[in-house]
C-alpha cells in the first residue's frame, strides 16, 4: 500500500493537522517523525476544535494507529496531559492506537529553562522560539548526552542520567542569571510516574512500522513546522532545530526512503510566519492586519499574533525542490474572499539585484523584497464548496497561476476549517506509485 509523506512549504501553520486528519480517512498509520510540542495541529470536526501538539492528528479516527517517531522530542509531561485529554473526550480508547518510539529523546525542566533562558539573553538578536525546550534537547541528542524514552522507563538508568545532567544545566543556567525551580529527588519521583503513564505505548516503533508494511498497512507521514523552518534548508538560524523536509520521514521513523512514495507539501493561500527572521512578502499594513484578522492568525501552541504576508512562490518552489513534492494542497482559500486584489509574489528585489529563486545567503535574503503579480479578487463566500467548478472563477484563475509558477499541481483546496471544508482534487494514496 503507498505511504504518503505531508510537510509544511511555507514557515508552519499551514493546516497540516486538518489534512493530515482527512488523509487519514485513507490510511492505516499516522506518523510524527520530528519536532516535538513546538507544533500545533489543529482539528476541527463536528464544530469541536481539538489542538494536538505531539500526538498524530489522525488520533481522531477509532481503529487508526498513531506513531510518535524517533526522531520526535517529547516532553513527557505533555504528552501525559495530551492522552488523558484525548482519553477524556472519547478518542484514544485503547492503548494499543498509540506507539511511542523508545529512541525519541526526552524534553527535560532544564532544556525549557534554557530554551527560555538563552532567549532573554539573546534580546532582539532572539529567534523568537516557542519556549518548549526543543533546541537544547536536539543539541544533547547530537551531543550524545540526552535521555531517551527508553531511559524514562528504567527507573535507575534515569537517576544516573539526570544527576549527571542536572549539574552541569544548573551551571549552564547559571552562567546566564537563570536558575531551575526543583530539586533532584522531586523530579526523579515525577518522571518516575510520568515513565508509569507512557510506559503501556513505548515500543520499538521502526520495528511496529515494519509488520505493520508488511501487514498491507498504508503509513501517512505527518510533518511538523515546515520546510523554511527547516534546520539545514531553512532561513537558518532563525528555523527550528530538527529537520523538517520530507527526506527526514524515513530517518526520524526508522522506514527506509524507499517507502515513501508521495510527498505532498501544504501552503496556504498567503503566508504567515511565527518569530523572528527574513520574510520578503510579509505585509506590515492594513492589508496584513485584515489577513491576521479574517484568518484568525495567532499561534496554536503559544497564542502570539502571526506575522503575515501574500504567498511567495519563490519559497514555494524552493519546498517543491528540497521536498521532491508532487503536489500541493492550498489551505484558508476562504480568508481571501473580500480582498478586492490578490497578490502573488515572483521574484525579489534586493538593491540592483533580482532574483527569482530563493537566495540562499540569510544577509541577501533579510535585505530583499517580493516583486508581485497583482490578480482580482472575489466576494464569493467559499466555506460550502466542494468541487473545483465551483469556485469562482477568479479564485480559480489564481490557484492555476500558482501551480503554473511552482510546476506542481494543486491536489486539494482547502475552504474551511472543518475536516469536510475541502475540494479533493486527486485522491493521494490510489495514484501513489506504490
Ligand atoms: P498546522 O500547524 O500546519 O497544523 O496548522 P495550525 O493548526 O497551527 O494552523 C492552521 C489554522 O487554520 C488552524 O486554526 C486551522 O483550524 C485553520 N484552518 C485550516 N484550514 C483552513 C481553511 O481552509 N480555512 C480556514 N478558515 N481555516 C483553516
Ligand atoms: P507547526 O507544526 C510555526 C518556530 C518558532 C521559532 C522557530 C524556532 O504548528 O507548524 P522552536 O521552539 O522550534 O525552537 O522555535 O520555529 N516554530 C513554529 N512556527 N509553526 C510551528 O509548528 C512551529 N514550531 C516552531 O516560532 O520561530
Ligand atoms: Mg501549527
Amino acid at each position: 500500500m503507498p505511504n504518503v509523506v505531508v510537510i509544511g512549504a511555507q514557515w508552519g501553520d499551514e493546516g497540516k493537522g486538518k489534512f493530515v486528519d482527512l488523509l487519514t480517512l485513507q490510511a492505516d498509520v499516522v506518523v510524527r517523525f520530528q519536532g516535538g510540542n513546538n507544533a500545533g495541529h489543529t482539528v476541527v470536526v463536528g464544530g469541536k476544535k481539538t489542538i494536538l501538539h505531539l500526538i498524530p492528528s489522525g488520533i481522531l479516527h477509532p481503529g487508526k494507529a498513531c506513531v510518535i517517531g524517533n526522531g520526535v522530542v517529547v516532553d513527557p509531561e505533555v504528552l501525559a496531559e495530551e492522552i488523558a485529554e484525548l482519553k477524556a473526550s472519547g478518542s484514544l480508547q485503547q492503548d494499543d492506537q498509540l506507539v511511542l518510539s523508545l529512541d525519541a529523546h526526552v524534553i527535560m525542566p532544564w532544556h525549557k529553562a534554557l530554551d527560555i533562558a538563552r532567549e532573554h539573553r539573546a534580546g532582539a538578536g532572539k529567534i523568537g522560539t516557542t519556549g518548549r525546550g526543543i533546541g537544547p534537547t536536539y543539541e544533547d541528542k547530537v551531543a550524545r548526552r540526552g535521555l531517551r524514552i527508553r531511559d524514562l522507563l528504567d527507573d535507575q538508568r534515569f537517576a544516573r542520567k539526570v544527576k549527571e545532567r542536572l549539574a552541569s544545566a544548573r551551571e549552564e543556567l547559571a552562567r546566564l542569571g537563570a536558575s531551575l525551580d526543583v530539586e533532584e529527588p522531586a523530579l526523579l519521583k515525577k518522571y518516575a510516574e510520568l515513565g508509569r503513564v507512557l510506559a503501556p505505548y513505548a515500543k520499538d516503533a521502526s520495528l511496529w512500522l515494519h509488520h505493520a508494511m508488511k501487514a498491507g498497512k498504508s503509513l501517512l507521514f505527518e510533518g511538523a513546522q515546515g520546510t523554511l523552518l527547516d534546520v539545514d534548508h531553512g532561513t537558518y538560524p532563525f528555523v527550528t532545530s530538527s529537520n523538517t523536509v520530507a527526506g527526514n520521514a524515513a530517518c526520524g521513523s526508522g522506514v527506509g526512503p524507499t517507502a515513501l512514495h508521495r510527498v505532498i507539501g501544504i501552503s496556504k493561500a498567503y503566508s504567515t510566519r511565527v518569530g523572528s527572521g527574513p520574510y520578503p512578502s510579509e505585509l506590515k499594513d492594513e492589508t496584513g492586519e485584515k489577513l491576521r484578522a479574517v484568518g484568525a492568525e495567532f499561534g496554536a501552541t503559544t497564542g502570539r499574533p502571526r506575522r503575515t504576508g501574500w504567498i511567495d512562490v519563490l519559497a514555494l518552489r524552493y519546498a517543491v525542490r528540497v521536498n521532491g513534492l508532487d503536489g500541493v494542497a492550498i489551505t484558508k482559500l476562504d480568508v481571501l474572499t473580500g480582498f478586492p486584489e490578490v497578490k502573488i509574489a515572483t521574484g525579489y528585489r534586493c538593491g540592483n539585484r533580482t532574483f527569482d529563486e530563493m537566495p540562499s545567503d540569510l544577509e541577501t535574503l533579510e535585505k530583499c523584497e517580493a516583486v508581485y503579480e497583482s490578480m482580482p479578487g472575489w466576494t464569493e463566500k467559499l466555506g460550502g464548496v466542494r468541487r473545483w467548478e465551483d469556485l469562482p472563477r477568479n479564485a480559480r484563475t489564481y490557484l492555476e497561476r500558482i501551480a503554473q509558477l511552482i510546476g506542481v499541481k494543486i491536489v486539494a483546496v482547502s475552504v474551511g476549517a472543518e475536516r469536510d471544508e475541502t475540494v479533493v482534487l486527486e485522491n493521494l494514496f490510489q495514484k501513489a506509485h506504490a
